[in-house]
């Protein structure tokens, strides 16, 4: 078998009553593409949210390398190299693509504080792309690994461009940047296709498989199509509890889960 490169074990988040995720026990290979498929209000982002650190687990663990890192922050895991995307075009919209994932990359190497002081000064006046790039080696580095992870995403000719003036195909690829040029082992992506038309879904999902040759992915992910073209594994959530996980096929056999959810889809 493959090594576990993540694995929980009954990962429980209560809400008051409700058990949004409830005694959830997986294991993600490295170098695998695991989706984690299943209805709306099955537990999906919290479980991400879990995995990233912004939410604490109510009962249950998280090992990342066999490291157990159940209580460990977003900033802790981030560093250990577990990277997410969050919609920060629409939080930086006015910074260039450039900004941005420098940001991202400087945030992950240095002292996280400071670029939020950075933030606060810059983000009113309108700031040059070079006054960003201050020469502090640790600046350029950021930079160098910013500007990697623009073309790696198809938008170096963009970088001079504000997050608010691109399309939301490319906002999304910029997300996939960011995430990127913080260089994470295992990257967390939650429903990155939502909201995009056929093309731009289809070059964001090209992009995905592309960076996740290199690195690990957890993927969310609504489309199906999608899920099944792309994933090793896909884990089924029904209510907060894994239905089913397994290779792709295996899953869109199971009666259970088309039952419990492909069903649905299907006339
Ligand atoms: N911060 C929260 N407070 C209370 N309930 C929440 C919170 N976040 C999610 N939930 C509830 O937990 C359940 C799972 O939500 P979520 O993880 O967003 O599902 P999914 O991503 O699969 O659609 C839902 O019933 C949702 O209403
Ligand atoms: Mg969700």
């Amino acid at each position: 078998m493959a090594e576990a490169l993540l694995e929980t074990e009954g990962l429980t988040r209560r809400f008051g009553a409700l058990a949004a995720v409830d005694g959830v026990t997986l294991r993600v290979e490295r170098g695998s593409v695991h989706a984690i498929i299943g209805p709306n209000g099955a537990g999906k982002s919290t479980l991400l949210n879990l995995l990233s650190g912004e939410l604490r687990a109510t009962s249950g663990r998280v090992r990342f390398r066999g490291e157990d890192v159940t209580r460990a922050p977003p900033d802790v895991l981030s560093r250990m190299g577990i990277g997410r995307s969050y919609q920060m075009a629409n939080l930086f919209p006015e910074l260039t693509c450039a900004e941005c994932v420098w940001l991202a990359a400087y945030s992950q190497m240095g002292d996280t504080s400071q670029v939020g002081d950075t933030i606060k000064t810059w983000c009113p006046l309108r700031y040059s792309a070079r006054s960003l790039f201050r020469p502090r080696r640790e600046g350029a580095e950021a930079a160098a690994r910013g500007e990697d992870a623009l073309r790696a995403c198809g938008l170096s000719g963009r970088r001079l461009s504000r997050a608010a003036e691109l399309s939301y195909g490319e906002q999304r690829q910029l997300e996939v940047a960011m995430m990127l040029a913080t260089d994470p082992e295992l990257l967390l992506v939650d429903e990155p296709l939502a909201g995009l038309g056929h093309d731009e879904a289809r070059m964001v999902l090209a992009l995905l498989r592309e960076v996740a040759e290199q690195r690990t992915l957890v993927l969310i992910e609504h489309d199906m199509d999608a899920v099944f073209a792309v994933a090793h594994t896909v884990t089924v959530l029904v209510d907060g509890r894994v239905l089913e996980s397994g290779p792709p096929a295996a899953i869109r056999e199971s009666p259970r889960v088309r039952e419990a959810y492909l069903g649905e889809e299907e006339p």
